[in-house]
């Protein structure tokens, strides 16, 4: 496994592989690994002929300064771990390297990234759609994969990659949970041992919520979701929404889509969780 931090030396070693017809799969992360993001390198392996992990925490899609100060830096153990996994470089440049200078653009999402986390977050998803466009630049790779657990992370870059047409196809993969349904994220290793066992409610009052379609709207569900989460002293509800799983909009009645998924994002002690499920 190689390790670069420049572009220079990752592109050279690259374009060897794009020039031999080699498929590069990518799985752009912040570090601080966990299964999921092994989970994604073991996918891209099976689909690609090599796979590039990028760690890069990217400071302008950090809208708290706290949150960037205390996001977990563990170069060493990933680089463990991918080694296991088998991934065939890692590319972990530092800040000058991604920005030289900074970086103005402005993408336009309409309202993907005006809702949830857009509307708690504002500029957040800007920063991310900066960052990984200059990371397809960089690796161009064939196929590139993204954990579900950020749903709206995930359409922002299905979007980005179809207005600026990058060559790339977007792999979503499914939520990684721990065996008591926490779904698996870097700030989990931030929780105190009293915040990780109430973090399960979480995931339980999403399943719960999923088994009670029948009988309520999703206004209804909203509402019983946010009456839990309020009854559980250490958690407190940013928000909870039903909505449609393409545009992100919430909906009204359950026939008022195909797809539709019930978003959350608690507050737990200091740290900020987010989950998913599918509705319908
Ligand atoms: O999901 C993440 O870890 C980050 O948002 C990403 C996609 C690596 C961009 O910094």
């Amino acid at each position: 496994m190689k390790i670069f931090e420049t572009i220079t030396e990752t592109q050279l070693y690259l374009q060897k592989n794009k020039n031999d017809k080699n498929k590069i799969g990518f799985v752009p992360t912040m570090g601080a690994l966990h299964q999921g993001h092994l989970n994604l390198v073991k996918q891209a392996k099976s689909e690609n002929d090599i796979v590039v992990v990028s760690i890069f925490v990217n400071p302008i899609q950090f809208n708290n300064e706290e949150d960037l100060l205390k996001y977990p830096r563990t170069l060493q153990k990933d680089a463990d771990l991918l080694q296991k996994v088998g991934c065939y470089i890692i590319f972990a440049p530092n800040e000058k390297e991604i920005y030289p200078e900074p970086d103005t653009t402005i993408y336009n999402f309409g309202l993907l990234d005006k809702v949830m986390e857009g509307k708690f977050r504002p500029g957040h998803f800007n920063g991310v759609a900066i960052v990984v466009k200059k990371l397809f630049d960089i690796v161009m790779p064939d196929n590139a994969y993204f954990g579900e657990k950020d749903y709206q992370q995930l359409q922002i870059i299905k979007s980005l990659v179809k207005q600026m047409n990058i060559p790339v196809n977007i792999i979503p993969c499914p939520i990684v949970r721990e065996v008591d349904g926490l779904a698996m994220s870097s700030r989990n290793m931030r929780l105190t041992d009293e915040e990780r066992k109430v973090a399960p409610f979480i995931y339980q009052i999403l399943l719960q919520a999923k088994g009670k379609m029948n009988k309520l709207s999703p206004k209804e569900i909203t509402q019983w979701v946010n009456r839990q989460i309020e009854i559980q002293p250490l958690l407190r509800m940013e928000y909870f929404e039903v909505v449609n799983a393409t545009t992100l909009l919430p909906i009204s009645n359950w026939d008022d889509c195909e797809h539709a998924i019930g978003c959350i994002a608690v507050f737990l002690g200091n740290i900020r969780l987010i989950d998913n499920i599918n509705l319908i």
